[in-house]
């Protein structure tokens, strides 16, 4: 640990549980490598308490927040002012101060979009079906909308909520490119290989053997396999696209690359590549990953 005085910064991750979280690994590196005097800690927000967390960070100063699990959507209310980004997805995850306040941000899906960058991945004008069609499914969807993918199928096992999710984020980007269909039915999609985005919660941990969908079949559908999951570091969904010969990669470069966009937000500083590639290297070591 370095010093701490009086001078530090302090930013911070609310949320509950934060016990288990990255987060600080991922900004302390970061403040060690750039050399910025700032230290970041986790806090836990109990239910009902986010406003008091809010109202109170402010009061002290605390400089910026993350916000995870389950208070993306709930913090909305208490900030000052929301990117109109974070307003298209609904959620909040970087909360920079301002004078009378935080303004929110969202960074998981421009981290997405630059860890598919970072692995050579591509959006725009490429077919892609989102498995899931929760909070994150939904934000993968204005993500893809935005970026100019083509057409996106949005998979979900509740079909009622894939036309909505997809609904409204048609209407907010502006453009019609995505398409519900229910799990069940994606034999019905036109045969190619897909960007498949894995974005429900089947297969985290400790439940690494369960797969969204477990039909081999799907598999010929994906080109490239991405599972937002990363612990397991390779799920069940993972192992079942390579079998059927494609690319993958897990969550935790869109998980490096949502803390780098929130760190840039509150230090006005750039993060070098290799500087994320540093912290990567943390990261993978303390999920007990070795290349
Ligand atoms: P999150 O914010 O992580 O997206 P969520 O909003 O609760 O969480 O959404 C969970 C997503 O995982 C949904 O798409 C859900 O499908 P339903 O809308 O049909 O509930 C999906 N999901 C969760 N468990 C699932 C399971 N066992 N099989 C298929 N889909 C599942």
């Amino acid at each position: 640990m370095r010093e701490i005085k009086g001078t530090t910064a302090v930013c911070g991750l609310i949320g509950n549980p934060v016990e288990h979280t990255l987060s600080p690994l991922i900004h302390n590196s970061l403040s060690e490598l750039l050399g910025v005097e700032l230290a970041y800690v986790p806090f836990l927000v109990g239910d009902g308490k986010i406003g008091e967390a809010v109202r109170g960070a402010h009061a002290l100063h605390i400089k910026g927040l993350n916000v995870t699990v389950p208070y993306k959507s709930a913090v909305i209310p208490y900030l000052c002012g929301i990117d109109p980004l974070a307003h298209k997805i609904g959620a909040v995850n970087t909360l920079v101060r301002r004078e009378d306040g935080y303004q929110g941000f969202n960074t998981d899906m421009p981290g997405l979009y630059r860890a598919l960058l970072s692995e050579d991945v591509a959006v725009a004008d490429r077919d892609v079906i989102i498995l899931g069609a929760g909070g994150v499914g939904r934000a993968v969807a204005m993500m893809c909308a935005l970026n100019g993918a083509s057409k996106v199928y949005l998979l979900n096992r509740t079909l009622e909520k894939a036309k909505t999710v997809a609904d409204e984020v048609n209407a907010a980007a502006g453009r019609k490119c995505i398409r519900a269909a229910a799990l069940a039915d994606y034999h019905k999609l036109p045969k190619e290989k897909y960007l498949a985005i894995q974005a429900t919660s089947v297969g985290l941990y400790p439940h690494v053997e369960d797969a969204v969908i477990e039909d081999a079949e799907f598999y010929d559908y994906v080109g490239v396999g991405v599972d937002l999951i990363f612990n397991p570091a390779e799920t069940a969904f993972m192992k079942y696209a390579a079998r059927a010969g494609a690319r993958t990669m897990n969550g935790l470069k869109m998980l490096l690359y949502q803390g780098v966009l929130a760190y840039e937000l509150w230090n006005d500083v750039k993060v070098t590549d290799e500087q994320a590639q540093a912290v990567y290297q943390r990261m993978e070591e303390a999920m007990g990953i070795h290349e």
